[in-house]
């Protein structure tokens, strides 16, 4: 896919000034009518999605237009490869949608938001739900508004791809990870004698490695929902969206829906699928699977969604995951963060589910059932916690049955993710199963700026990983199963050299602190797979020897806010920066004053708003093995991932949906 090189770049030269910058009208339409999924898309033959229509009229600001009035006339247009025109719904064989309108505000630019000065949209626009393409070729879409005006779309539908060449697909999601941070994390996990490891990383040892490009649709940055989205369907879409295009309206569950590769899957094979993640199972990676909305942070909806499927809009059918465990209880206890205040546990267990709240019980559940594992309230501790500082635990008030004491039978990913394969496996029989495993909080505790427990939660992915690879040898899947490794996105970190702690906490002043960063030849050699008498972590193979060592890593950020460094594990959860401080004021974020007292102040590089760090531009390493492993070389974009793991899963076939949402589609036989 060599052309997608240059979509960004012919995507932003025919934005105007103020579309291309922080603020967006709308981020994938740059003209007054917009055709969503906009230019440029993708599609997978079959898959189905919604098409929606908006033409926009300004009442004022800089693109005022037709006092105000958006045409309700407007007519749109599909053409197949040089064919002729036809109507829309008459191509899709679907009723004319109703016309909907509404009105929505934006800031044209920072100044207008200091000012409060939102320009106001109202629009009109049309939306023709569950429709396919099932033909490849290059299909343009055309929208003809206010008489004389057009926008159109090329959009793209890829070749069929029928044959299932793998049984099973583990994708697992190392999220915000790095090759950076695997190359930190390996100096950490691994003796290196004389500049050679003398073990390594399951990840080192995959005979495949690929590059992947993470931009959202309308921004350079993305963030975990919309790059899962791109990942789980083929589809770009924009910050906090997922299996969605955002369109203007109000409703965060009315924009136009792409198909993600579970809708697929299930409606194509009847294969077992699962998501596993040390997030809170509402967060974006394992939700995105299987939801659609403009708006991640609707945990509770979500969380019925991924159970009862999307119920107030014609689509694919689902009948919830094969397996669910991770973290997150608030969205399933009955009170405050559960859809309408319902008990999910309940609901799920109604639906046949069995309902695991502990690590024990997990092992014990029977793997010929669904399974719902939750085993905490929000995110799970890391594996730092978990294993090195275990008195952490001790202080939460986490546990999954909302009684607020800690919870301490945890599983950790090796653990949530072999129970699912043992259930998927079990369950997905002959049509076997997909899988998304997840380490969250390599993302999460990089945001902290707390890089001992990234890299403790890499390890764990890696370890997860060789686990993995046995069991399936064992069970005699490895020959069937396609595993990916790779990332929804990174964040800038890396490491330039090591840090002499002792000396660094002697001295007095900030400048004479930073002298303690050795760089080139005194970077030295890693100090965490030396013994220290004294110091016994017992990690075992793939972890420090010691997590704490004199000699440590210096790491740093492209970005960051204000902080503290001392370059020493932090013996509990890190908070680099707080607002509110004496002088400062709410959501102005400086040093936390408790974090590293006796380290260097580091000055942030990020709006003063920040709490954290963020997102970086940079690439993400794709790892595979198995069979369809050589689709992931080289270098493409994220949206690629999917087409590729459809590609081996035969997911390329024609659908017979009438776009009423109740149709099969086309059972293969
Ligand atoms: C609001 O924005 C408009 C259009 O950009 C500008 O003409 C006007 O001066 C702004 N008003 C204020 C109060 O900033
Ligand atoms: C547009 O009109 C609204 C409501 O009258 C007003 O509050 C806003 O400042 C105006 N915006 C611009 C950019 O002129
Ligand atoms: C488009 O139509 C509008 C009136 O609807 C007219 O004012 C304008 O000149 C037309 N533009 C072109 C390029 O024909
Ligand atoms: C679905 O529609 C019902 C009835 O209008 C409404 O109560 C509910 O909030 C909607 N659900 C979502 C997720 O929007
Ligand atoms: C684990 O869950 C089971 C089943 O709910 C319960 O009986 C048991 O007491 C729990 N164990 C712990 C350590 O909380
Ligand atoms: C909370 O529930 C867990 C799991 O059932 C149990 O182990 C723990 O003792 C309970 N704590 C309290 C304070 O009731
Ligand atoms: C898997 O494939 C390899 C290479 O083709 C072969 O040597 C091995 O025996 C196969 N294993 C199983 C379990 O089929
Ligand atoms: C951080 O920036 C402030 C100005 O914002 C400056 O006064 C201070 O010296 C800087 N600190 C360091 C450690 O460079
Ligand atoms: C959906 O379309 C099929 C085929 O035209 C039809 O048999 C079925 O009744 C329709 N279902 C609904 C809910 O409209
Ligand atoms: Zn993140």
């Amino acid at each position: 896919m060599i052309a997608k090189v240059s979509v960004l770049a012919a995507l932003t030269a025919t934005l105007s000034a103020v579309n291309a910058q922080t603020f967006h009208r709308l981020g994938t339409c740059p003209t007054l009518g917009c055709i969503l999924p906009p230019d440029q898309q993708d599609f997978l033959p079959g898959q189905y999605f919604d098409l929606r229509f908006e033409v926009h009229a300004p009442v004022n600001g800089s693109e005022a237009f037709n006092k105000g009035v958006p045409d309700e006339k407007f007519t749109g247009t599909i053409t197949k490869d040089g064919g002729s025109p036809k109507n829309i719904a008459d191509y899709f064989k679907v009723s004319e949608p109703q016309l909907e309108k509404w009105t929505f505000s934006w800031y044209e630019d920072l100044f207008a938001r200091d000012a409060k000065n939102k320009t106001i949209v109202n629009a009109a626009s049309k939306i023709y739900r569950r429709i396919a393409l099932n033909e490849p070729g290059t299909y343009k879409i055309k929208l003809n508004y206010y008489s004389n005006k057009t926008t159109e779309a090329t959009w793209v539908v890829r070749p069929i791809a029928k044959t299932k060449k793998a049984k099973n697909i583990i994708f697992f999601i190392g999220d915000g990870m790095t090759t950076n941070m695997i190359t930190a994390a390996r100096l950490l996990a691994h003796k290196s004698i004389n500049g050679k490891y003398q073990t390594k990383f399951a990840l080192d040892q995959m005979p495949v490695i690929g590059h992947q490009m993470t931009h959202s649709i309308d921004s350079f940055i993305t963030d975990s929902a919309n790059s899962a989205s791109a990942l789980y369907s083929g589809h770009k879409s924009t910050v906090n969206a997922m299996g969605v295009y955002v369109d203007s309206s109000p409703d965060s569950f009315d924009d136009p829906k792409v198909e993600t590769i579970v809708e697929i899957i299930t409606r194509l094979w009847g294969s077992a699928w699962g998501a596993v993640s040390t997030a809170f199972m509402a967060d974006a990676t394992p939700i995105a699977l299987a939801t659609h909305t403009r708006t991640r942070g609707m945990y509770g909806p979500l969380i019925d969604q991924m159970l009862n499927g999307v119920t107030n809009y014609t689509w694919t059918k689902m009948n919830g995951p094969d397996v669910f465990f991770g973290g997150g209880a608030e969205q399933f206890l009955p009170g405050s963060g559960s859809y309408q205040g319902k008990d999910y546990y309940d609901a799920f267990a109604k639906k046949g589910y069995t309902v695991s709240l502990n690590k024990t019980s997990l092992l014990k559940a029977d793997d010929s059932k669904k399974a719902l594992g939750i085993f905490c309230t929000g995110n799970l501790p890391v594996w730092l916690d978990r294993n090195i500082f275990p008195d952490n635990l001790k202080k939460l008030k986490n546990d999954p049955s909302g009684n607020k004491s800690a919870a301490l039978d945890l599983p950790g990913l090796k653990e949530m993710t072999l129970k699912a394969i043992d259930v998927l496996h079990k369950r997905g029989g002959d049509k076997g199963f997909f899988l998304m495993s997840e380490a969250a909080s390599i993302d999460k505790q990089m945001h902290a700026l707390d890089y001992s427990r990234a890299l403790g939660d890499l390890m764990e992915l890696d370890d997860t990983l060789k686990a993995t690879i046995e069991k399936l040898e064992k069970i005699g899947e490895l020959n069937n199963t396609l595993i990916v490794v790779s990332a929804d996105h990174g964040h800038g970190f890396d490491v330039f050299g090591n840090a002499d702690t002792k000396y660094l906490a002697a001295q007095k002043d900030d400048r004479k602190k930073r002298d303690a960063v050795g760089v080139y030849a005194n970077s030295g050699l890693s100090g965490y797979q030396m013994e220290q008498p004294g110091i016994s972590y017992n990690t075992g193979a793939n972890f420090p020897v010691n997590w704490d060592p004199r000699y440590a890593i210096a790491p740093g950020f492209g970005a960051n806010p204000d902080h503290r460094e001392n370059y020493r594990v932090n013996k509990s959860p890190r908070v680099p920066a707080v607002d509110g401080l004496p002088g400062f004021g709410k959501d102005n974020y400086f040093v936390n004053p408790a974090d590293n007292t006796d380290g260097f102040i580091v000055n942030g590089t990020l709006p003063t708003e920040e709490a954290q760090g963020v997102h970086s531009l940079t690439d993400v390493p794709v790892y595979a093995r198995g069979p369809c492993s050589d689709l992931f070389q080289g270098t493409y974009n994220n949206i690629d991932i999917f087409y590729k793991m459809a590609e081996c899963f035969g997911l390329g076939q024609p659908s017979h949906g009438t776009g009423n949402g109740t149709s099969p589609g086309c059972k293969k036989h």
